[in-house]
């Protein structure tokens, strides 16, 4: 399929893009000499395809502080990994504490399980810029009712972020899920440091790897989670019950190995580049982003203007001209890709203002360069002139 020469692409907050050459090479390799069924046969072609499973889980469990890859649950995205968590550990009469600005693949699985009377949900609002009452969520918390607080690491809408360690506080005896959609691989994360209790990534976005790729990591291991999804593991096919020890109790069936022999590619390369370093440049193309778009006639900036306080997401909109409309001269006419409308979180769109118009989404990622944001200004500044 040909491809446009010159393209600026800022719309790495739904997937990065263009996946680096090391992780197309490993996922080709990955099919071409890993693609025997690991953990079932065991012949030589099958010991080497788990080979390269267990030592992408033992890459993911490095990169994030993890001290045994068994507590690593690979799944097809976050979303799967969110449902797995939600789904797996919630019971009759459980309360569950979120935000208002979560992506719907927290809140629709919440609201379905609150539907049918099966929990009780409370959604605490979050601020106009996107960022969590903590306080809000502290009073929000029953004790011995609240099961889980359901939270997002960073808004993928405005890009604001959640300051995780004053959540773990508030949490008491309740169970802690992050959504890391937008914020693992951009932004340092230690979670040997960190009382998360349920951590939920996905490979696709800042991580760098394939889409199809993603997993819920169990602080302790010991965290009741029950499988969504029951089948065969390679382990115990003796028995017509699912295995009870970690990873196999909650994942059945063929693994994506070529993925995740990827992704551990995409995440050695942000170990050579240094998660802090990623996040300094990230942060200095944030603020000439903003410095830009704050000076400009009719556009408004949503979310906090703060590139401390926000990931290298920023949402905007252009007075006189649909969100949708932007978008396409955008692309048209400039080769620029961001994403327009409502990005899957209502709530969140209804927080920060800007419900049921939508944003123009300007999101960007390891490789965008200051003349990317440059010409998107220029575009902008000429949309808006003309
Ligand atoms: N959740 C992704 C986004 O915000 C797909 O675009």
């Amino acid at each position: 399929m040909p491809r446009r020469r010159h393209v600026v692409y800022m719309d790495h907050a739904a997937t990065s893009f263009p996946k680096p050459d090391a992780v197309i090479d490993a996922v080709a390799e990955g099919l071409r000499d890993l693609s025997a069924n690991p953990g079932r046969s065991g012949h030589f072609l099958s010991l080497e395809a788990g080979r390269a499973l267990f030592q992408a889980r033992e890459t993911v469990a490095r990169f994030f502080g993890v001290p045994d890859s068994r507590q690593v649950i690979f799944t097809r995205n976050v979303t799967e990994a969110l449902n797995l968590a939600i789904y797996g550990m919630l019971r009759q009469g459980d309360h569950v504490v979120t935000t208002s600005m979560e992506h719907n693949s927290v809140m629709r699985p919440l609201r379905d399980l609150e539907t049918r009377g099966i929990i009780q949900l409370t959604v605490v609002p979050s601020s106009r810029e996107g960022f969590a009452d903590i306080a809000g969520m502290a009073r929000a918390v029953r004790p011995g009712q609240t099961r889980l607080i359901a939270v997002n690491h960073a808004s993928n809408v405005v890009g604001t972020l959640v300051d995780l360690e004053a959540v773990s506080e508030i949490k008491g005896s309740a169970y802690l899920l992050v959504d890391t959609a937008q914020s693992a691989g951009c932004f340092p994360i230690d979670l040997s440091a960190l009382d998360v209790d349920l951590f939920a990534f996905t490979g696709h976005k800042a991580l760098r790897g394939p889409q199809g790729t993603g997993g819920l990591i169990l602080k302790t291991g010991k965290e009741p989670v029950k499988p969504i999804v029951r089948g065969g593991t390679g382990s115990h096919s003796e028995f017509e019950a699912q295995p009870e020890f970690l990873p196999d109790k909650l994942e059945s069936g063929t693994p994506n190995v070529a993925g995740f022999h990827g992704l551990a590619a995409g995440i050695q390369l942000l170990e050579a580049e240094g998660v802090d370093k990623i996040r300094a440049r990230e942060k200095e193309l944030t603020a000439l982003l903003l410095e830009g778009l704050l000076r400009m006639d009719r556009v408004h900036v949503y979310g906090p203007r703060d590139p401390e306080r926000q990931t290298a997401v920023v949402s905007i909109d252009v007075d006189g001209m649909s969100p949708s409309e932007v978008g396409f001269q955008l692309d048209r006419n400039f080769d620029i890709c961001v994403r327009t409308g409502l990005h899957c979180a209502p709530s969140a769109h209804r927080t920060i203002g800007a419900f049921p118009r939508g944003t123009v989404r300007i999101s960007m990622g390891m490789d965008t360069t200051e003349n990317d944001v440059n010409e998107v200004l220029e575009a902008l500044k000429w949309l808006v002139s003309h």
